[in-house]
């Protein structure tokens, strides 16, 4: 019953040679022949160049009938290209979509009326040998034609309805790799937007973003390109790659300058550059996407994904993803950029408050930074974090702010201090937590410049803490307060020997000073001593990042 799909061709009939599967909806017209119950003809009238005959149907002249086929076709719908008895044809068009852009026409041929010779005669047109239609013709029941036109119509809706099911399963199958492939894009984005911490390096995001997108984008090979030009600090220029990326700093550099891609911001998608670029310099790169990282006009560098992982191209879909890590990654520099500014610029303030204080009691000159920096070695000795270091070489910066608030008279008299006099120096403490309480960027600071002068014992002021009472950073702060007051020359006396400042804080541990820290202090005794000589130039402390809490 089935249609000889691979043998019969319109070569059979000096024709060209039959058209390629591919064209040809196979398992649909199998369908469609087991609706109808029979095998059908089949001819491809566009391009004209294929037949496929079942011994069901008779030896006709196809090719004559190709002019009515092709206009069959163009209707599309079921209708009779001859309708003389005892012979019906009908013609049922296949729709386009159905067959990969060539176009199908099925035959199916009934018999509707007796065999009698003149009526065969009137078929020469179509039938190219009489007694082999009449033989076909002798073997087929008298079928009515419009129950044949019923059957085929029915038959081509059915074969439509299936067509259209496949199509939607297709477009589901698709939707779901695509909703797969969106939802690694998403939960890349989100994970990156999570790691957006502004104390993270560029360098540390850069790590991260490059190898979680090498895992999702179809390339061999993946980087993020920071020039050293580029970046805010020396040490954050770099080239992050994923991969077999077959390209060195210098090379990408080399690269970006072949395609002119300085400042541009639209993204660079080349494939086949080869054919593009005649002398192209870059053999390894056969297809490649280059990706501006910048926010507003600052650019940061670039991202750069090389060579179709399953040998296709690069389209849309990767360039948006790669845009949108880009765009992440431009602003998360572009904020830390302003971060570190801020952090610098209240920097900037802090040192000019210091400078400030030392202006106002000459005899002290240099004895906030002193403090802060030998503050940073006993908290880098106690085993702090970064952070609390940072802060605490601010507190040490700021501990005696308040003794802008504080009579110069008093604050400059080069003699010993009358009882009164000593109680109002000691109001520098809470002066300075005045002045500074109101910045909100500069609180972690407070309980150092307020308790600076507490003592172990509870002997100190402002409030009289003892012990643990006492915040930890001013606990630090007391002693390298203590080490530098005790070991400066005043005017009215000479600082105290080496010796003679060891016995001193010795004896003062676990009564003025945490045992502890004084333990820290002789641990790093000698390299304290070293960095007072030093000027804040020979010895500069650099914030890593402002603290915020
Ligand atoms: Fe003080
Ligand atoms: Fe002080």
């Amino acid at each position: 019953m089935a249609t000889d799909f691979s043998s019969t061709a319109f070569a059979a009939q000096g024709s060209p040679p039959a058209p390629s599967s591919a064209a040809f909806p196979r398992r649909l017209l199998e369908q469609l022949e087991e609706w109808v119950g029979h095998g059908l003809c089949w001819v491809c009238v566009d391009p004209p160049n294929g037949l496929c005959r079942s011994k069901d149907q008779p030896p006709l002249d196809y090719q004559a009938l190709a002019p009515r086929l092709v206009q069959v076709a163009r209707r599309g719908q079921v209708q009779a290209v001859v309708n003389q008895a005892p012979l019906l044809v009908l013609a049922l068009p296949v729709p386009r979509e159905m067959t990969s852009g060539a176009v199908w026409v099925g035959l199916d041929c009934y018999r509707i009326g007796p065999l009698r010779t003149p009526q065969l005669d009137r078929l020469h047109p179509w039938v190219l040998d009489v007694d082999d239609f009449a033989t076909w013709a002798q073997q087929q029941p008298i079928t009515a034609p419009r129950t044949a036109q019923h059957l085929l119509q029915m038959a081509l809706r059915c074969l439509k309805q299936q067509a259209q099911l496949d199509q939607i399963g297709t477009e589901v199958d698709q939707l779901c790799e695509q909703l797969c492939h969106t939802y690694e894009e998403i939960s890349l984005l989100y994970r990156l937007t999570n790691n957006l911490a502004l104390n993270r390096s560029e360098q540390e995001l850069a790590a991260t973003a490059v190898q979680w997108v090498g895992q999702i984008l179809p390339a061999q090979g993946l980087a993020i390109f920071m020039p050293q030009r580029m970046a805010r600090s020396p040490t954050s220029g770099g080239l992050w790659t994923y991969g077999p990326f077959p390209l060195s700093s210098q090379e990408v550099e080399t690269l970006l300058e072949y395609l002119g891609l300085g400042f541009q911001h639209a993204p660079c998608v080349l494939n086949h550059p080869q054919e593009q670029f005649p002398q192209w310099p870059f053999p390894e790169v056969h297809e490649l996407i280059v990706v501006p990282v910048y926010e507003s006009e600052r650019f940061f560098g670039w991202m750069i994904a090389v060579n179709h992982l399953y040998g296709g191209e690069f389209g849309s879909a990767e360039v948006d993803l790669l845009q949108s890590i880009s765009t992440i990654l431009g602003i998360h520099h572009s904020n830390t950029l302003y971060y570190h500014e801020q952090g610098e610029l209240l920097t900037g303030i802090v040192r000019s408050l210091s400078s400030a204080i030392d202006a106002k009691d000459p005899y002290t000159r240099g004895h906030s930074d002193r403090v802060a920096r030998v503050a940073v070695r006993l908290a880098r000795q106690l085993g702090c974090d970064a952070r609390t270091v940072d802060t605490i070489y601010l507190a040490g910066l700021l501990h005696d702010v308040g003794k802008i608030g504080i009579d110069d008279r008093i604050l400059r008299k080069p003699g010993r201090l009358t009882p009164e006099e000593f109680e109002h120096i000691k109001q520098h403490t809470i002066i300075g937590y005045e002045i500074l309480r109101g910045i909100k960027q500069l609180c972690h600071v407070l309980p150092v410049v307020l308790h600076h002068h507490e003592a172990w014992d509870g002997s100190g002021y402002p409030h009289g803490l003892a012990g643990e009472c006492i915040p930890y950073l001013a606990r630090v702060v007391a002693v390298a307060d203590a080490f530098d007051a005790m070991g400066s020359d005043r005017p009215y006396r000479k600082g105290m020997s080496d010796e003679k400042l060891d016995a001193v804080i010795r004896q003062g541990a676990g009564k003025q000073w945490d045992p502890k820290v004084v333990e820290a202090f002789f641990a790093c005794r000698n390299e304290i001593r070293r960095v007072v000589k030093l000027s804040p130039e020979e010895d500069p402390i650099q914030l890593r990042i402002w603290p915020s809490y």
